[in-house]
């Protein structure tokens, strides 16, 4: 019988299995070197999908700045075989707690205009359009720039 799939905040002993999954893009990707960075930083949060112990398939990270309110989503991403079974869901809840819990406006994002399936993602989860970057990716793809503010009620909860 297999575990069920666990949904926890990252540990350096991840970096491997965040180079692995960051590899699945096809271009602007997270260095080793940032995502060591990004494990290490109180300014940066990083939650992974474990399907059983050390066998990571998603992971999320975020960066924080001390002159925004807004957390910044860099990076969501779901092993092939583990997608559309809500576990980019279970990631952006848990940025989307600690996001509330530490006060911060809302989240943003940028998001290529030609991905569906995270568009898709982020639609469902009540991102709105905010801007767009033509030329922003390394192949010359535009970005579409989304936010979801938090609102009053999430703030109470
Ligand atoms: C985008 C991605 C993270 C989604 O991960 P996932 O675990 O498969 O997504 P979930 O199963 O949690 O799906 C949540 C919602 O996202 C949307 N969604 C997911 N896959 C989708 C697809 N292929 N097309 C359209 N919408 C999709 C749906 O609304 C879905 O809700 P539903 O299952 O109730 O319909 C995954 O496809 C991925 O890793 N892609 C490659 C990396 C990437 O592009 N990351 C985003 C960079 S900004």
């Amino acid at each position: 019988m297999s575990a069920t799939p666990v949904c926890r905040v990252a540990t350096p002993d991840d970096l491997p299995a965040l180079v692995a999954l960051e590899a699945l893009f096809p271009g602007d990707r997270l260095s080793r070197r940032s995502l060591a960075a990004a494990l290490q930083r109180r300014t940066s949060h990083v939650w992974v999908v474990e399907a059983a112990p050390g066998e990571v398939l998603a992971n999320l990270v975020c960066f924080t700045r001390r002159d925004s309110p807004w957390w910044r989503i860099y990076s969501v991403v779901v092993h092939p075989s583990g997608r559309g079974k809500g576990h980019a869901r279970r990631l952006m809840a848990a940025v989307s707690d600690a996001a509330l819990r530490a006060g911060a406006a809302g989240l943003r994002l940028e998001v290529r205009e030609d991905n569906a399936a995270a568009r898709g993602l982020y639609a469902a989860l009540g991102f709105t359009v905010r801007g767009r970057r033509p030329g922003y990716y390394d192949d010359g793809a535009a970005a579409v720039q989304l936010q979801r503010p938090f609102v009053a009620h999430e703030r109470l909860a």
